[in-house]
């Protein structure tokens, strides 16, 4: 069976993510922008002020909502009270597609407010397909996974984190989400390639892709969302923009938020770094910078899936 690009949906173009900052600038102002993106759970329970500016900005450009709460790797089971109300917001809304995160968020009701890594087994893979299926049945529409930013890695894991997107992504037929300034978050915390984990992936399914500043402190990166793209993440973009044909593009800025056109002009970087011809001197074919921190690299050590030599405790939100 032949998987039409991006699953059929449409090249949405040069978007950003809708933070409360930007409303009155937005509604004023109504700037070119191609598309929103919404965190989901800032959303659906709300019927106030945000939700009536929402309503407006939907109005007017598509959207897509972007989740945080499903935990879609916990064994709890799924929340079928926020299923239904994400498919009442995404009915109300319009939304292009739904998407959320390849994590789990907590554990016997708690809530970690935090994207924590699943171990890529055997067992997590038939776990998480078969939750996909249920979630995708309930919305009646594509859902979308995203590769998180990652601070740890699993002694138990069996495959690499490409290969476990790939078969979790075919086997329940869902779509992907190539956040690219997490490939090089994830690639420098646990020194892998992050242009082999991009040429590993489907790219028929990449649906979108994410792009974010961080925050490196020399031995590892923090996924921190307050700054512009830096130089190898475009190049990662560029990439993967080339092997998958390209795909709706979206801006995340969530700390040290600036005004609106200068997170606007941010993502339209993307159009002339897409052109940009690299010359010799550029990074395209090096691996990040090798962190200080003692790692091996994946040809320096007998393990099959490289592991942190500490722990790094996650800072993001
Ligand atoms: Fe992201």
């Amino acid at each position: 069976m032949t998987i039409p690009e991006r699953l059929g949906l449409p090249h949405a173009g040069y978007g950003v993510g809708l933070r409360n900052v930007h409303f009155a600038h937005i509604l004023n102002h109504n700037p070119a922008v191609d598309w929103f993106e919404i965190i989901s759970e800032n959303y659906m329970d709300s019927h106030g002020p945000p939700r009536y500016v929402l309503d407006q900005i939907a109005e007017r450009y598509p959207v897509v909502m972007h989740g945080v709460s499903l935990s879609i790797g916990s064994s709890d089971p799924l929340d079928m009270d926020y299923l239904r109300k994400l498919r009442s917001l995404a009915d109300s809304v319009g939304s292009l597609w739904v998407s959320d995160h390849v994590c789990w968020t907590g554990i016997a009701g708690l809530n970690a407010h935090d994207l924590l890594p699943v171990p890529f087994t055997e067992a997590t893979l038939r776990h998480v397909i078969e939750r996909i299926r249920i979630v995708q049945d309930v919305l009646e529409r594509p859902l979308v996974l995203e590769n998180p930013s990652t601070y740890v890695t699993f002694a138990r894991s069996t495959m690499t984190e490409a290969e476990f997107l790939t078969r979790m992504a075919t086997e329940a037929d869902c779509g992907l989400l190539l956040d690219v300034n997490n490939v090089y978050v994830s690639s420098v915390n646990h020194d892998l390639d992050p242009q082999e984990f991009i040429r590993n992936l489907p790219h028929e399914r990449v649906v979108q892709f994410h792009l974010a500043g961080h925050t490196s402190y020399g031995t590892h990166c923090i996924d921190t969302h307050d700054s512009e793209v830096i130089d190898p993440v475009w190049d990662l973009y560029r990439l993967a923009h080339e092997l998958t044909g390209g795909a709706s593009t979206l801006l995340e800025w969530d700390a040290k938020i600036p005004p609106f056109p200068v997170v606007h002009q941010e993502v339209l970087k993307a159009v002339d770094r897409i052109n940009h011809r690299l010359t010799p001197a550029e990074t395209m074919d090096e691996t990040p910078p090798r962190p200080e921190n003692g790692f091996a690299r994946p040809d320096e050590g007998t393990a099959t899936v490289p592991q942190p030599a500490t722990m790094i405790s996650a800072e993001v939100e």
